[in-house]
This record gives structure tokens, C-alpha cells and sequence, in this order.
């Protein structure tokens, strides 16, 4: 069972300067909260508690302020600096200390899941015990991902990494689980042309060794990646457009802890007081029959300059 995984968020956001030029790309808004919450959603909701975040150099308090250590959603994060963005498979170089002898998942940071069945697959990608698990889901555009060709039996024939001219249109998401094996294979790699270390020769590593299988998320799943400034843009639209029709909130990190017992009431209460009168917090209220956010002396002293 894997227990431990990998946020990866750092990279330098170039393609949404100016406003990635203060901010880590992974903290802009999705709607109602910040892009990170999605990813760290998926981690929790294969009951993932031991989690590691790799952010890029300077950036590491902006994370801090809002998830901490984690104690919050009942789950342990710990960070570490990525210097400059050698590439994914560099998550397993920086990170061998916190793997030590484990499996490992590994979750870019700007990528978005969701659907019918989502928590169900993602438990069964985590029993993995040797090889490695992809999740893959077609698109409009493969160019710009890394892609897989299949074989009618649905096992994965070959790899490629932003192919110009694809037959399949199946991409290779952002989610991989992994045996320990990937950090001696991490360190193997070459950088490629473009002077990274690519996810798709790690994953190549395990093809060539018959120990790669892929999972599909399905038509009823719904994966984005927010590469971009458009994609920001979709992915809230998605995200509000649910959330307002349902009532019910997408990646609610508390939410996720307490339906899984990791954290109590008491703990969603002192959550509410943390994010202060938000709707986030109202949620949080409403479907938990919370108090209003404490009336501090903070608070008094607001009202009464009002
Ligand atoms: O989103 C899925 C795709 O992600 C896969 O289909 C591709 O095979 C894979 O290479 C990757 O492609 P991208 O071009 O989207 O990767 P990008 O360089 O944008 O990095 C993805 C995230 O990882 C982003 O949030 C920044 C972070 N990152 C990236 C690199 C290269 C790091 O934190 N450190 C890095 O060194």
C-alpha cells in the first residue's frame, strides 16, 4: 500500500508571468481556493497522510501560511526547495530521504482530477507493490502532453513526450504511483534536449521492463492541467459551475479529513477560525453545524473602528 507521496510545485510558472512573478503558480486561485488544495485533495482521498511538497527556492513560507504541517487535515506535510526545474523525475532525487525504503505516488502540482468512481480507482492504484501505475484520459490536443499508444488489449505499447504528430490522443496525467525502484531509476537519466529530466524516459525505464500498467479515468472523469492562463480560467468555471449547482464543495481539505475520521469537529471549528468569515468557512459551517468564526478581540476592535 503506498502511504507516501509527492506534490510536485515548484517550476518557474513563466507562462503566466506576471503572475507568477511574486506568487508560486500553485497558490493562484481555482475558484474558491488555492490550485494546490485540488492535487492535495487526490493525495487524501487515497488515504495518502504522509506527504511531501517540493516547492521552488524562496517560495517555501507562502506554502507554509496555508497548509503548515499539515495537522489541520489530520495529515503530515513536510517541504523541501527545488534550487532550479531540472524536471519531475527530480522529485525522487531531492526526495530519497523522505521515500527511504517506501513506494511513493508523485502528483504535479497544477493538475486538476474529477469524477464518478475517482476515489474508488485511486485506491486501487495505491495497493501497487512493484511497477508503476499511469492514469491516462484523451484529449482534444496530445502535442502538448506526454502521450501513450495502446494495444487493443488496453497495455501500453510505447511512450512519448509531446508528440508532433500522434495517433493516439491518450495523455499521461499528472498522478504516477511507483515502486522504490524509481529513485535508482531517477538517477539514471539523462537530461533530454530540452535540458530536463523527462517523466516519460522514467516511465520508459519500467515499460521497457514490462513493469508499467495504466489505469483509465474514464468519460465520466474530468482532467485538466493549468498550464496556462485559459486553463486557470476553465478549471474555475468547472469548479464553480459544479459547486454552485451541487451545493457540495470540491477539494474541502477538512471535509476529506473528517468524512476519513483523521480529524474531529473541534478541529473543523478551530479551521473556520484559521480562514476567518469566508465562504469556505460558511461551508465548512453549514454542513457541520459550526459556530461563527470566533469574536476575538480582533474582531471586537474591527466592528467598533466601524
Ligand atoms: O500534466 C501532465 C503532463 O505533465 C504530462 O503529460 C507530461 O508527460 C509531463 O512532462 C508534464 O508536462 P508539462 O509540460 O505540463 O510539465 P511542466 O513542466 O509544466 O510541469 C508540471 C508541473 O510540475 C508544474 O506545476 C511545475 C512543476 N515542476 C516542473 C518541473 C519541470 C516542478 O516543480 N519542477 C520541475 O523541475
Amino acid at each position: 500500500m503506498i502511504k507516501k507521496a509527492i506534490i510536485l510545485a515548484g517550476g518557474l510558472g513563466t507562462r503566466m508571468s506576471p503572475l507568477t512573478k511574486a506568487v508560486n503558480k500553485q497558490l493562484l486561485p481555482i475558484y474558491d481556493k488555492p490550485l494546490i488544495y485540488y492535487p492535495l485533495s487526490i493525495l487524501m482521498l487515497a488515504g495518502i497522510k504522509e506527504i511531501l511538497i517540493i516547492v521552488n527556492k524562496g517560495q517555501l513560507s507562502q506554502f507554509k501560511k496555508i497548509l503548515s504541517d499539515g495537522k489541520r487535515f489530520g495529515i503530515k506535510i513536510s517541504y523541501l526547495e527545488q534550487i532550479y526545474p531540472r524536471g519531475l523525475p527530480d522529485a525522487f532525487i531531492l526526495g530519497e530521504k523522505f521515500i527511504g525504503k517506501d513506494n511513493v505516488a508523485l502528483i504535479l502540482g497544477d493538475n486538476f482530477f474529477y469524477g464518478q468512481s475517482l476515489t474508488k480507482k485511486l485506491k486501487e492504484c495505491v495497493k501497487i507493490k512493484s511497477g508503476c501505475k499511469i492514469l491516462l484520459h484523451p484529449v482534444k490536443k496530445p502535442e502538448l502532453y506526454g502521450v501513450a499508444n495502446i494495444t487493443s488489449g488496453k497495455k501500453v505499447r510505447s511512450l512519448k513526450e509531446k508528440p508532433k504528430n500522434s495517433k493516439s490522443n491518450l495523455a499521461v496525467t499528472g498522478l504516477y504511483f511507483f515502486d522504490n525502484k524509481v529513485i535508482k531509476y531517477s538517477k539514471l537519466l539523462k537530461p533530454s534536449k530540452r535540458k530536463e529530466l523527462e517523466i516519460i524516459d522514467l516511465l520508459d525505464k519500467y515499460l521497457k521492463k514490462k513493469k508499467l500498467s495504466a489505469e483509465f479515468l474514464g468519460r465520466g472523469g474530468a482532467w485538466l492541467d493549468t498550464g496556462s492562463i485559459d486553463d486557470f480560467y476553465d478549471a474555475s468555471s468547472f469548479v464553480s459551475a459544479m459547486e454552485n449547482r451541487q451545493g457540495l464543495k470540491i477539494a474541502c481539505l477538512e471535509e476529506i479529513a473528517l468524512n476519513y475520521k483523521w480529524i474531529n469537529k473541534k478541529e473543523v471549528q478551530e479551521a473556520i477560525n484559521f480562514y476567518g468569515n469566508c465562504i469556505y468557512s460558511q461551508y465548512l459551517k453549514k454542513t457541520y453545524k459550526l459556530k461563527n468564526v470566533k469574536n476575538t478581540s480582533f474582531w471586537r476592535k474591527w466592528k467598533i473602528c466601524k
